[in-house]
Protein backbone atom coordinates (compact mmCIF):
# COMPACT_ATOMS: atom_id res chain seq x y z
CA UNK A 1 0.00 0.00 0.00
CA UNK A 2 3.32 2.19 0.74
CA UNK A 3 3.49 3.36 -3.09
CA UNK A 4 0.00 4.83 -3.08
CA UNK A 5 0.23 6.90 -0.20
CA UNK A 6 -1.57 10.35 -0.95
CA UNK A 7 1.18 13.11 -1.26
CA UNK A 8 1.29 15.91 1.02
CA UNK A 9 -1.29 18.67 -0.10
CA UNK A 10 1.27 21.03 -0.72
CA UNK A 11 2.26 19.12 -3.83
CA UNK A 12 -1.23 19.24 -5.12
CA UNK A 13 -0.53 21.42 -8.29
CA UNK A 14 -3.79 23.57 -10.39
CA UNK A 15 -4.63 21.33 -13.09
CA UNK A 16 -6.37 21.92 -16.69
CA UNK A 17 -9.43 23.78 -17.28
CA UNK A 18 -12.62 22.61 -19.03
CA UNK A 19 -14.96 25.35 -19.40
CA UNK A 20 -18.70 24.53 -20.15
CA UNK A 21 -19.29 23.94 -23.98
CA UNK A 22 -22.19 26.45 -24.22
CA UNK A 23 -23.43 29.42 -22.47
CA UNK A 24 -25.58 29.24 -19.34
CA UNK A 25 -26.90 30.71 -16.98
CA UNK A 26 -26.48 27.78 -14.20
CA UNK A 27 -22.78 26.85 -14.71
CA UNK A 28 -21.31 25.16 -11.93
CA UNK A 29 -18.07 24.48 -11.37
CA UNK A 30 -16.51 21.42 -10.10
CA UNK A 31 -13.04 21.21 -8.67
CA UNK A 32 -12.43 17.86 -8.57
CA UNK A 33 -8.66 16.01 -7.35
CA UNK A 34 -6.80 13.94 -9.86
CA UNK A 35 -3.60 11.67 -9.63
CA UNK A 36 -2.70 8.96 -11.21
CA UNK A 37 0.16 6.97 -9.03
CA UNK A 38 1.80 5.17 -11.69
CA UNK A 39 2.89 8.20 -13.48
CA UNK A 40 5.37 9.62 -10.80
CA UNK A 41 3.30 12.79 -11.32
CA UNK A 42 2.20 15.17 -8.11
CA UNK A 43 -1.74 15.17 -7.97
CA UNK A 44 -3.42 18.45 -9.42
CA UNK A 45 -7.02 19.71 -9.25
CA UNK A 46 -8.94 19.84 -12.72
CA UNK A 47 -11.84 22.21 -12.87
CA UNK A 48 -14.75 21.21 -15.25
CA UNK A 49 -17.58 23.60 -15.86
CA UNK A 50 -21.15 21.75 -16.32
CA UNK A 51 -24.22 23.06 -17.44
CA UNK A 52 -26.48 22.14 -14.23
CA UNK A 53 -29.68 22.72 -16.59
CA UNK A 54 -28.33 19.41 -18.25
CA UNK A 55 -27.56 17.41 -15.65
CA UNK A 56 -29.03 15.66 -12.97
CA UNK A 57 -28.71 16.92 -8.99
CA UNK A 58 -26.51 14.93 -7.28
CA UNK A 59 -22.59 15.61 -7.26
CA UNK A 60 -22.25 11.75 -8.83
CA UNK A 61 -24.58 12.80 -11.72
CA UNK A 62 -22.25 15.47 -12.03
CA UNK A 63 -19.14 13.45 -12.14
CA UNK A 64 -20.63 10.76 -14.57
CA UNK A 65 -21.08 13.72 -16.84
CA UNK A 66 -17.85 14.58 -16.62
CA UNK A 67 -16.79 11.22 -17.26
CA UNK A 68 -19.03 10.66 -20.34
CA UNK A 69 -18.81 13.98 -21.93
CA UNK A 70 -15.83 15.75 -21.02
CA UNK A 71 -12.86 13.51 -20.04
CA UNK A 72 -13.45 9.85 -19.61
CA UNK A 73 -10.06 9.60 -17.72
CA UNK A 74 -11.86 10.65 -14.35
CA UNK A 75 -11.76 7.57 -12.27
CA UNK A 76 -14.11 6.76 -9.23
CA UNK A 77 -16.33 4.59 -8.15
CA UNK A 78 -20.42 4.13 -8.48
CA UNK A 79 -22.74 1.17 -8.33
CA UNK A 80 -26.34 2.11 -6.99
CA UNK A 81 -26.22 5.56 -7.19
CA UNK A 82 -28.98 5.65 -4.85
CA UNK A 83 -27.14 5.39 -1.41
CA UNK A 84 -26.85 1.82 -0.52
CA UNK A 85 -23.97 0.26 -2.29
CA UNK A 86 -21.35 2.53 -0.41
CA UNK A 87 -18.84 2.79 -3.16
CA UNK A 88 -19.12 6.32 -4.33
CA UNK A 89 -18.05 8.13 -0.86
CA UNK A 90 -15.77 10.75 -1.32
CA UNK A 91 -14.92 14.30 0.51
CA UNK A 92 -17.25 16.61 -1.00
CA UNK A 93 -17.31 20.19 -0.02
CA UNK A 94 -14.97 19.14 3.10
CA UNK A 95 -17.41 16.46 4.51
CA UNK A 96 -16.96 12.36 3.52
CA UNK A 97 -19.87 11.94 2.29
CA UNK A 98 -22.02 9.80 -0.85
CA UNK A 99 -21.86 11.77 -4.31
CA UNK A 100 -24.85 10.14 -4.93
CA UNK A 101 -27.12 11.53 -2.43
CA UNK A 102 -25.15 14.74 -2.21
CA UNK A 103 -27.09 18.08 -3.90
CA UNK A 104 -24.83 19.70 -5.90
CA UNK A 105 -27.15 22.82 -4.97
CA UNK A 106 -26.78 22.37 -1.30
CA UNK A 107 -22.74 23.62 -2.00
CA UNK A 108 -21.90 27.25 -2.18
CA UNK A 109 -19.57 28.46 -4.57
CA UNK A 110 -17.03 25.62 -6.49
CA UNK A 111 -17.84 22.27 -5.61
CA UNK A 112 -14.52 20.70 -4.22
CA UNK A 113 -14.06 16.97 -4.56
CA UNK A 114 -11.48 14.89 -3.02
CA UNK A 115 -10.93 11.22 -2.22
CA UNK A 116 -11.88 9.93 1.46
CA UNK A 117 -9.22 11.36 3.53
CA UNK A 118 -6.08 9.95 4.86
CA UNK A 119 -6.40 6.62 2.23
CA UNK A 120 -3.87 5.51 0.05
CA UNK A 121 -5.13 6.58 -3.43
CA UNK A 122 -5.22 3.85 -6.33
CA UNK A 123 -6.31 6.50 -9.02
CA UNK A 124 -8.03 10.18 -8.91
CA UNK A 125 -11.65 9.68 -6.32
CA UNK A 126 -10.63 5.86 -5.73
CA UNK A 127 -8.95 5.00 -2.45
CA UNK A 128 -7.53 1.89 -1.80
CA UNK A 129 -9.41 -0.09 0.93
CA UNK A 130 -7.51 -2.53 1.50
CA UNK A 131 -6.76 -2.34 5.21
CA UNK A 132 -10.34 -1.28 5.68
CA UNK A 133 -11.69 -4.53 4.56
CA UNK A 134 -9.27 -6.43 6.54
CA UNK A 135 -10.57 -5.09 9.88
CA UNK A 136 -14.00 -5.41 8.67
CA UNK A 137 -12.97 -9.15 8.25
CA UNK A 138 -10.88 -9.56 11.17
CA UNK A 139 -14.21 -8.70 13.61
CA UNK A 140 -15.18 -12.12 11.98
CA UNK A 141 -18.61 -10.48 10.11
CA UNK A 142 -20.53 -13.62 10.55
CA UNK A 143 -23.22 -15.52 13.14
CA UNK A 144 -20.56 -17.74 15.28
CA UNK A 145 -22.74 -20.47 17.56
CA UNK A 146 -21.66 -23.54 19.64
CA UNK A 147 -25.21 -25.32 19.37
CA UNK A 148 -26.77 -27.07 16.52
CA UNK A 149 -29.52 -25.28 15.05
CA UNK A 150 -32.93 -26.47 15.95
CA UNK A 151 -33.82 -29.23 13.19
CA UNK A 152 -37.62 -27.65 12.24
CA UNK A 153 -37.01 -23.79 12.03
CA UNK A 154 -34.02 -21.10 11.89
CA UNK A 155 -32.78 -19.42 15.17
CA UNK A 156 -35.30 -17.39 15.73
CA UNK A 157 -35.54 -14.22 17.87
CA UNK A 158 -37.52 -11.38 19.68
CA UNK A 159 -39.08 -8.63 18.23
CA UNK A 160 -37.21 -6.58 20.54
CA UNK A 161 -33.57 -8.50 20.22
CA UNK A 162 -34.15 -7.88 16.46
CA UNK A 163 -34.30 -4.59 16.81
CA UNK A 164 -30.99 -4.11 18.40
CA UNK A 165 -29.34 -4.79 15.46
CA UNK A 166 -31.00 -2.88 13.08
CA UNK A 167 -29.18 0.12 13.10
CA UNK A 168 -25.68 -1.45 13.23
CA UNK A 169 -26.95 -3.89 10.46
CA UNK A 170 -28.03 -0.75 8.51
CA UNK A 171 -23.99 0.12 7.56
CA UNK A 172 -23.36 -0.21 3.80
CA UNK A 173 -19.27 -0.12 5.00
CA UNK A 174 -18.56 3.22 2.82
CA UNK A 175 -15.65 4.35 5.13
CA UNK A 176 -16.77 7.74 5.56
CA UNK A 177 -16.47 7.63 9.36
CA UNK A 178 -13.29 6.05 9.63
CA UNK A 179 -11.65 8.35 7.14
CA UNK A 180 -13.03 11.13 9.46
CA UNK A 181 -11.65 10.20 12.48
CA UNK A 182 -8.56 11.33 13.66
CA UNK A 183 -7.53 8.12 15.80
CA UNK A 184 -7.86 6.60 12.86
CA UNK A 185 -5.72 8.89 10.32
CA UNK A 186 -2.60 7.87 12.72
CA UNK A 187 -3.33 4.29 13.93
CA UNK A 188 -5.01 2.96 11.00
CA UNK A 189 -2.84 -0.25 11.47
CA UNK A 190 -3.84 -1.33 14.50
CA UNK A 191 -7.08 0.75 15.13
CA UNK A 192 -9.92 -0.74 14.25
CA UNK A 193 -11.81 2.43 13.36
CA UNK A 194 -15.51 3.42 13.83
CA UNK A 195 -17.21 1.33 10.86
CA UNK A 196 -15.00 -2.33 12.07
CA UNK A 197 -16.49 -1.28 15.35
CA UNK A 198 -19.65 -0.40 14.91
CA UNK A 199 -19.73 -3.78 12.57
CA UNK A 200 -18.48 -5.61 15.92
CA UNK A 201 -21.30 -4.49 18.27
CA UNK A 202 -23.93 -5.39 15.84
CA UNK A 203 -22.82 -9.33 16.58
CA UNK A 204 -21.68 -8.38 20.35
CA UNK A 205 -25.55 -7.46 20.61
CA UNK A 206 -26.81 -10.25 18.36
CA UNK A 207 -29.07 -12.69 20.83
CA UNK A 208 -28.57 -15.47 18.51
CA UNK A 209 -24.65 -15.31 18.38
CA UNK A 210 -22.77 -17.31 20.76
CA UNK A 211 -18.87 -16.11 20.86
CA UNK A 212 -19.67 -12.65 22.29
CA UNK A 213 -16.71 -13.81 24.69
CA UNK A 214 -14.04 -14.11 22.67
CA UNK A 215 -15.45 -11.21 20.28
CA UNK A 216 -14.88 -9.38 23.57
CA UNK A 217 -11.63 -10.84 24.31
CA UNK A 218 -10.51 -9.55 20.45
CA UNK A 219 -11.27 -6.00 21.84
CA UNK A 220 -9.86 -5.88 25.00
CA UNK A 221 -6.43 -4.29 23.24
CA UNK A 222 -5.11 -0.72 23.86
CA UNK A 223 -5.19 0.14 20.32
CA UNK A 224 -8.24 -1.94 18.45
CA UNK A 225 -10.76 -0.43 20.37
CA UNK A 226 -9.52 1.82 23.14
CA UNK A 227 -7.87 4.32 20.29
CA UNK A 228 -11.86 5.78 20.05
CA UNK A 229 -11.22 8.99 22.01
CA UNK A 230 -15.25 9.79 21.55
CA UNK A 231 -14.33 13.13 19.18
CA UNK A 232 -17.54 12.01 17.35
CA UNK A 233 -16.20 12.82 13.65
CA UNK A 234 -17.74 9.21 12.86
CA UNK A 235 -20.98 10.10 13.80
CA UNK A 236 -21.36 13.64 12.31
CA UNK A 237 -20.28 12.57 8.96
CA UNK A 238 -22.24 8.84 8.31
CA UNK A 239 -24.39 9.65 5.68
CA UNK A 240 -27.00 6.78 6.82
CA UNK A 241 -27.22 8.46 10.09
CA UNK A 242 -25.85 6.39 11.95
CA UNK A 243 -24.45 6.22 15.51
CA UNK A 244 -20.74 3.89 15.43
CA UNK A 245 -19.57 6.65 18.25
CA UNK A 246 -22.55 5.43 20.68
CA UNK A 247 -21.68 1.93 19.48
CA UNK A 248 -18.51 2.42 20.84
CA UNK A 249 -18.67 3.24 23.86
CA UNK A 250 -21.06 0.62 24.55
CA UNK A 251 -19.04 -1.58 23.79
CA UNK A 252 -16.92 -0.72 26.07
CA UNK A 253 -19.58 -0.42 28.54
CA UNK A 254 -19.83 -4.20 28.01
CA UNK A 255 -15.44 -4.69 28.36
CA UNK A 256 -16.31 -2.31 31.68
CA UNK A 257 -19.10 -4.68 33.35
CA UNK A 258 -17.00 -8.02 32.19
CA UNK A 259 -14.53 -6.75 34.88
CA UNK A 260 -16.47 -6.37 37.76
S1 LIG B 1 -21.24 3.70 9.96
FE1 LIG B 1 -22.04 5.08 8.40
S2 LIG B 1 -20.22 6.17 7.66
FE2 LIG B 1 -19.51 4.37 8.72
S3 LIG B 1 -19.21 2.84 7.13
FE3 LIG B 1 -21.27 2.56 8.02
S4 LIG B 1 -22.64 3.73 6.72
FE4 LIG B 1 -20.57 4.43 6.27
S1 LIG C 1 -15.88 8.81 18.34
FE1 LIG C 1 -14.13 7.42 18.24
S2 LIG C 1 -14.35 6.42 16.29
FE2 LIG C 1 -15.68 8.22 16.22
S3 LIG C 1 -14.38 9.80 15.30
FE3 LIG C 1 -14.16 9.92 17.46
S4 LIG C 1 -12.33 8.73 17.97
FE4 LIG C 1 -13.02 8.14 15.92
S1 LIG D 1 -23.43 4.82 -5.83
FE1 LIG D 1 -24.02 3.39 -4.27
S2 LIG D 1 -23.98 4.60 -2.47
FE2 LIG D 1 -23.54 6.03 -4.04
Amino acid sequence: MAEFRLPPNSRITKGKHFPAAAASGNVRRFVVYRYDPSTGENPRMDTYEIDMDACGPMVLDALIKIKNEIDPTLTFRRSCREGICGSCAMNVDGRNTLACTAPADSIKGDVKIYPLPHMGVVKDLVPDLTNFYAQYASIKPWLQTRTPAPPDQERLQSKEDQELIDEPAACILCACCSTSCPSYWWNSDRYLGPAALLAAYRWLVDSRDEATGERLDDLEDPFRLYRCHTIMNCTNTCPKNLNPAKAIAETKKMLAERRH
